[in-house]
């Protein structure tokens, strides 16, 4: 069994943060949200993963997630020279894939419990494919599924505007080697893509056999910065220990389940887990609260801060309480020193700012 990795896709929902970074590379928990989708597949005993990137994002992947011999795995990389959709991407790798059966995994999704079971389930069994369903409150953004009265697959159909039921299709499938003929009879979609729900409904339509199971755990999908943040609160919340490694001065208070690496320092602060402290950060006079993430470098002094994100190198000083924020690297947040109450702003292309 093989796997592949997309992360071809060019992450507009989170501008501008992927205007210099691809979204697959931002991190929850300060860890690459790939990094924990390498994890999963390795989880499960795959070791052969094709990762589909885009001409624009190699070069950046290649860097940060190297050859896959941290994870015990070969990574070959794939070019997808354009977004054309996700039956195009497998299509694309399909002389990676040759013959054999291949777990597909979205780079920016993520299930609770991984997905060893399944994959493991798959490969003993004969179907064409294997997809996972997961009721969400709006399903229109998804695939959707329905199922019969004994919960088999009877149709799948992608991004309805009027959803028949409220079981999604998670960015996780397997399939067999019978999809690369089911793509080749699709025709682009409306949003001018190949979509892999359509070469599922054609696997269907032609008898083959699919599965569908509904997960009863959590999935994430990191595409927007609400996302990130409740992808980033559920594996801190899952994954976060308590592993104080930092310099901590005698007068903060550190609660629950946090992190703080090495060379970080915690000076006049209250944490209360969970959270994690980045390499090299230095927290000052602050209160960070649960689920917040405080980057590499990042330097606070006298804020108060939850459930949020500071992705590497962040400054933020004197500016009150913040909450819910996903701020980008080296960016900095400051107040105005000459007293005056104002907004000075100098911030990226399409960036959104609340007061
Ligand atoms: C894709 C699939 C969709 C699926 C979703 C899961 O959507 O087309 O069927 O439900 O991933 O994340 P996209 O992210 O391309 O909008």
């Amino acid at each position: 069994m093989k796997a592949i990795i997309l992360a071809a896709g060019k992450g507009t929902r989170l501008r501008p943060l992927t205007y210099t970074t691809a979204k697959h590379l931002l991190p929850v928990a300060n860890k690459p949200i790939i990094f924990f989708v390498i994890d999963q597949i390795a989880r499960a005993g795959i070791w052969d993963i094709g990762l589909v990137v885009s001409p624009e994002n190699i070069d950046l992947i290649k860097a940060a997630v190297g050859d896959g011999s941290r994870w015990g795995v070969r990574i070959t990389y794939i070019i997808q020279e354009q977004p054309k959709g996700l039956a195009h991407a497998v299509s694309v790798a399909k002389s990676f894939l040759g013959a054999d059966k291949f777990l597909m995994f979205l780079g920016d999704n993520l299930i609770e419990g991984g997905v060893a079971p399944l994959v493991e389930k798959f490969e003993r069994g004969a179907a064409a494919a294997m997809v996972l369903l997961k009721e969400v409150a709006d399903p229109r953004q998804f695939g959707v599924a329905i199922l019969d009265e004994r919960g088999n697959l009877k149709q799948l159909i992608e991004k309805p505007k009027e959803p028949p039921t409220n079981l999604a299709v998670v960015g996780v499938y397997m399939f067999s080697h019978k999809v690369h003929d089911a793509i080749a009879k699709i025709k682009p979609s409306f949003r001018g893509e190949l979509e892999i729900t359509d070469a599922i409904q054609e696997l269907l339509s032609a008898g083959e056999e699919v599965q569908a199971k509904v997960l009863e755990g959590w999935w994430l999908d990191t595409g927007k910065k609400d996302d990130i943040l409740e992808a980033n609160r559920v594996v801190l919340d899952e994954y976060a220990t308590r592993a104080i490694h930092g310099e901590v001065s005698e007068d903060s208070k550190i609660t629950g389940r946090v992190e703080v690496a090495k060379t970080a320092k915690v000076i006049r602060s209250v944490i209360r887990g969970p959270a994690v402290i980045g390499e090299g950060a230095v927290v000052e006079d602050c209160f960070i609260g649960p689920f917040t993430a405080v980057g590499p470098r990042s330097v606070l002094k006298n804020v108060i801060i939850e459930h949020s994100v500071l992705v590497e190198n962040c400054i933020l000083t004197d500016v009150g309480r913040v909450e819910d924020s996903l701020i980008g690297r080296n960016a900095k947040v400051t107040k105005v020193a000459d007293g005056r109450d104002s907004l000075r702003l100098l911030i990226g292309d399409d960036s959104e700012v609340q007061v």
